[in-house]
């Protein structure tokens, strides 16, 4: 009998964390899962500080591979510093040769390099490989806007959900309780029987809809009879932690939206704070911001909305007020706010390499709008798409609440 491979695609703060958690149940759960946890690393040379325990004078400051560092020490020196990772996490940056024969792919890297990274592994995956996506953002084409997790489905042919809460990487990483959201719909061909046996045979079509409401067939190949079955249970098991509470839910749209449209309004409370203004202000923002991540669905995904999930999920109202009073695309647009420079130039020499998904989801999401002449039904998310080209001024936020 066969086990399912794990590979993290992408190794940041986020990627690196949930490499860890998901490295610490595959060795508890022997029967499901491979132990080792394949972790794709997008290489660069890194210099080890000498204050840190892993100087070595022999080698000074020499540059040495993050890779080499990842294994060496069971640390991420760059993205989660001070962490130790488990041993059967396996740092690689051949991205070809960490996803070969794996049956489950999580993709956790910044959304901009989603297309870049499936055209690279398309058809060099096991045809029934299943996805989970981490990445909080949105693919924008001319008018078109896709859920990352429908776009990597689409692109790769495989069937992929979705993870996203309110999950700061450093707090998880530290082991300090937190609770998420997983959406995912087990595709009919892998479904199994009360004997274990496949209900479906062969290949299926499932049905996505674009954001247009279109339906898009994708073939799917079923998960083998000889792997154990992939359901909300076996990804229950592969994610959740005494320390990372997992709901399992099937609401991909509102998993994935309200993961990637909160950037926007975590930057414009930023700005607010940043501005002088304090919690009862952000209040305003992050209200009316939610009331635009849900018109937004509601508009171009009216098939398939389940509002409850912005309402009941960490993945809705808990990841906007962790995001607005906690993560760094507050924590960033405040400090630019607060230092009178872009955002953008925040990114370049604070983050160390980290990036700020909120800046590309808010010109993203403003050209879609655009795109569809409908910008001005979202006032907030115009408004920090302005601020962030210098165009509008933080004071002119409460304008649009005048009533
Ligand atoms: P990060 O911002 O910490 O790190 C950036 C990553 O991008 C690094 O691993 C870097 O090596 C990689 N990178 C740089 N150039 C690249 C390229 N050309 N191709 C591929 N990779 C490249 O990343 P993160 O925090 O792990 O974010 C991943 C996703 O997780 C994002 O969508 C983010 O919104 C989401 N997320 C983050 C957190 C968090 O607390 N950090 C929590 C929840 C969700
Ligand atoms: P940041 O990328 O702004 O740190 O957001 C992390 C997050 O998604 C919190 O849930």
């Amino acid at each position: 009998r066969q086990k399912h491979k794990v590979t993290v695609i992408g190794s940041g703060n986020w990627g690196t964390t949930v490499a860890k958690l998901v490295a610490e149940n595959t060795r508890g759960c022997p029967d499901l899962f491979e132990e080792e946890v394949q972790m794709w690393v997008y290489e660069e040379d890194v210099v080890i500080p000498s204050g840190s325990p892993h100087y070595d004078a022999s080698v000074g400051d020499k540059p040495q591979k993050l890779t080499s560092i990842i294994n060496k020490y069971h640390e991420n020196v760059k993205y989660l510093p001070g962490i130790p990772l488990p041993t059967n996490i396996v740092a690689n940056p051949s991205l070809l040769d960490a996803v070969k024969d794996s049956s489950i792919l999580i993709f956790n890297l910044p959304h901009e390099f989603i297309g870049n990274i499936c055209k690279q592994i398309k058809g060099h995956i096991l045809p029934f490989a299943r996805g989970i996506s981490c990445i909080k953002g949105v693919t924008v084409t001319d008018d078109k806007i896709e859920l990352i997790c429908e776009y990597i489905g689409e692109e790769l042919g495989i069937y992929c959900g979705a993870l996203s809460g309110a999950n700061i990487a450093s707090e998880i990483a530290n082991e300090m309780w937190c609770e998420t959201t997983i959406a995912y719909n087990t595709p009919p061909c892998d479904r199994r029987d009360v004997n274990g046996a496949a209900a479906e045979n062969g290949h299926v079509m499932a049905e996505h809809r674009d954001s247009r409401g279109k339906v898009i067939k994708t073939q799917l190949t079923a998960l083998p009879h000889d792997y154990p079955p992939l359901d909300h249970g076996e990804l229950h098991k592969l994610f959740s932690r005494p320390y990372f509470t997992v709901s399992m839910v099937s609401d991909v749209v509102g998993v994935s939206l309200g993961g990637a449209l909160k950037n926007i309004v975590a930057i414009a409370c930023g700005f607010v704070e940043g501005h002088g203004w304090n919690m009862t202000a952000k209040t305003a923002v992050m209200r009316r911001g939610m009331l635009e991540i849900i018109q937004f669905a509601r508009e171009f995904f009216p098939e398939t909305i389940q509002e409850k999930t912005f309402w009941e999920e960490s993945a809705g109202w808990g990841d906007m007020i962790v995001s607005c009073t906690s993560a760094r695309n507050w924590r960033y647009s405040k400090m630019a706010a607060e230092r009178g420079v872009s955002v953008q130039e925040i990114e370049r020499t604070e983050l160390n390499g980290q990036k700020l998904q909120g800046i590309s989801t808010s010109r993203e999401v403003s050209s879609f709008l655009r795109a569809r002449g409908v910008e001005d039904k979202y006032p907030l998310f115009k408004l920090v798409e302005g601020i962030l080209d210098c165009k509008v001024n933080v004071e002119d936020i409460p304008s649009l609440f005048r009533k």
